[in-house]
């Protein structure tokens, strides 16, 4: 764990320019944790694979760019400062046209491609 969690931090976090630091897209960075649950921020561009998380829920933040989230019943647009919620168990294939930037709110642990064996599994718990 990167933070003792004793002290209380000396300034905010920019997740905007947090983002901006990631060197490859689709490569979540942890920038925060509160309890047992990550903020992740993460660069995407293109569409990803679509998969499911069984044990939890998924939240994404859009800072800059439109996310788009496929669902098995169509899909929704998620603009910058709107919040979107799948929830567990539930497919879903995250997209962008152009890059967008985003945070993630997770459990600790949670793999960006849940249970799907493949190239796009990101390693987990790197903080930027
Ligand atoms: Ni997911």
């Amino acid at each position: 764990m990167q933070n003792a969690h004793l002290q209380p931090a000396a300034y905010p976090i920019n997740l905007t320019h947090k983002a901006s630091l990631i060197d490859q897209q689709w490569s979540p960075r942890v920038v925060a944790e509160m309890n047992d649950y990550q903020f992740k921020v993460v660069r995407i561009e293109g569409e990803f694979i679509w998969h499911s998380h069984p044990e939890t829920d998924e939240a994404f933040l859009v800072l800059e760019g439109t996310l788009r989230i496929d669902l098995p019943q169509g899909c929704v647009h998620v603009n910058p400062g709107e919040l979107y919620v799948v929830p567990r168990g539930v497919m879903h294939r995250t997209a962008a046209q152009g890059e967008a930037k985003l945070m993630m709110i997770e459990p600790r642990g949670i793999l960006n491609t849940g249970h799907e064996d493949d190239a796009r599994t990101a390693q987990n718990d790197v903080w930027i």
